[in-house]
């Protein structure tokens, strides 16, 4: 090689021996913008408005590094701030420290999930992580998981993989059964796995939110006289608009009779069950075959991090190993593309063990509880003669003015979502039962006491 070459100055990509100085000193620059951009969240509020944002795009010519930081700060200063306090709109907390550092670590590493050979201490930790919070949930030793870009492919990995494990491939007529409440991610799965509407059985809510177990059993011996096969029924453990859960103990009783998967979305409130909190239907997730676990939310796992745990390991080697044909496989370890959809995938689970490590379980139960705390403080304060409140036990709460139809609901909601994000507060703005709601997700850790009073004051 020549010496120009040997020389390698760290511009395009690091230096294999020299000093990388120019990274260190960009990544510097860096961590001082998103320093400075989280202690200066108040300058621009949760969400600051800016409908003629465009970003530049390349030329001919690279940019220099001067400039690119100026975009980098145009960029995040008209982002969403979930670090703000009012941030209290959607299930995205502010990131996790330690998982920022392992995001950083991941992105460094630039291995591949996709199999051993590109990826043999990721595999091995990812591997291990899911086992780990498999014991948590209470899975036997056969148990595991994969780890996917968000809750919807969980989702769908664990709906693929009931539907194979049943044997109804290809049943055009096989169903699967979610709860009116159920999040929106079953209808793109339904679509993705080549179903339509008949495919997908909707069953009723009871007033608290939650799958009517009569409705269910009427469906289930409708499904059983059409001769329909099911493969699977859906558990929600934390519903997206008021965070209630399905009775888990009687659906599961129902699915061991009748030989069927069940799943749970735990996308909400999967992660309550390794923390010592007692809710509920919480010590029944270990009677699922799957459950999907969303750590970006609630923990401020950075996006994405989400696992679906299954009871047996084998149910996703049996649904997605195809072989790759171009990998030098290790009898003694499987490589991970082979468990789920996705093929390439980024060492994303670095962050879920750096931050799992850091907290603790007692990290984590002071997050979850701290949540639960400001969701009852606004639900005990919120005015009772005045809304109509949808909440179960998490941290989500959604409320409507009492004796409002559909217009009005759609107006109100509207102007006071628009007037409280002029106070820097931002709730997001559900449809539920037709009507529209306020919602509040308490996930903020940087929500004290009297930003919740300063709200509830504006509301009431
Ligand atoms: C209950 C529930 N399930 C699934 C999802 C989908 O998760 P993701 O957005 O990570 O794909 C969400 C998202 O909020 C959810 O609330």
């Amino acid at each position: 090689m020549t010496e120009d070459l040997i020389n390698n100055k760290d511009i395009y990509f690091p230096s294999y021996s020299g000093l990388n100085d120019n990274l260190f000193s960009l990544l510097n620059k860096t961590s001082q913008i998103i320093c400075d951009w989280f202690s200066n969240a108040d300058k621009f509020g949760p969400f600051p408005i800016d409908e003629n944002f465009t970003c530049t795009m390349p030329e001919n010519k690279g940019s220099n590094t001067d400039d690119l930081f100026s975009e980098i700060e145009l960029l995040i200063s008209k982002s969403f701030n979930p670090v703000h306090p009012g941030s209290l709109a959607h299930l995205d907390p502010p990131p996790l420290i330690l998982s920022i550092l392992g995001d950083l670590v991941a992105a460094s590493l630039n291995n591949n999930l996709l199999a051993y050979e590109l990826s043999p201490t990721i595999t091995t930790l990812e591997e291990s992580i899911c086992k780990w919070f498999s014991a948590k949930i209470g899975f036997s030793k056969c148990s595991g998981g994969i780890a996917a870009s968000g809750g919807t492919l969980s989702n769908l990995n664990a709906l693929i993989a009931a539907r194979h494990n049943a044997g109804l491939n290809s049943d055009p007529d096989a169903v699967f059964l979610v709860s009116e409440d159920a999040h929106s991610s079953f209808i793109k799965c339904n679509k993705i796995m080549g179903l339509d509407e008949n495919n997908l059985i909707i069953v009723e809510t009871d007033k608290h939110g939650c799958m009517d177990l009569n409705d269910l059993k009427k469906n289930i011996d409708k499904c059983e006289k059409e001769k329909k096969k099911i493969f699977a029924i859906v558990a929600t453990l934390g519903t997206t608009i008021m965070g209630a859960i399905d009775p888990i103990k009687t659906i599961s009783e129902i699915c061991k009779e009748k030989a069927i998967w069940l799943h749970i979305d735990g996308s909400i409130g999967g992660i309550y069950s390794i923390s010592n909190i007692t809710i509920e239907g919480l010590d029944y997730v270990n009677c699922a075959d799957s459950i999907t676990v969303n750590p970006q939310k609630i923990l401020g796992i950075t996006k994405t991090s989400s696992l679906l745990l299954v009871s047996n390991i084998d149910t996703l080697k049996n649904t997605f190993a195809t072989g790759l044909p171009y990998v030098a496989s290790n009898n003694n370890f499987s490589d991970r593309g082979e468990l789920g959809i996705q093929g390439s995938r980024p060492a994303e689970v670095i962050k879920l063990w750096l931050g799992l490590k850091f907290l603790g379980i007692s990290g984590v139960n002071d997050i979850l509880n701290s949540a639960l705390d400001r969701k009852a403080f606004f639900e005990r304060n919120l005015c009772k003669n005045k809304f109509v409140i949808y909440s179960g036990p998490l941290h989500i709460i959604s409320f409507l003015p009492k004796g409002m139809e559909i217009n009005e609901s759609y107006s109100w909601s509207e102007e006071t979502r628009a007037y409280l994000i002029k106070k820097n507060f931002m709730l997001s703005r559900p449809k539920y039962k037709n009507k529209y709601f306020l919602r509040a997700v308490f996930g903020n850790y940087n929500t004290s006491t009297t930003h919740i009073k300063e709200l509830l004051r504006i509301l009431n």
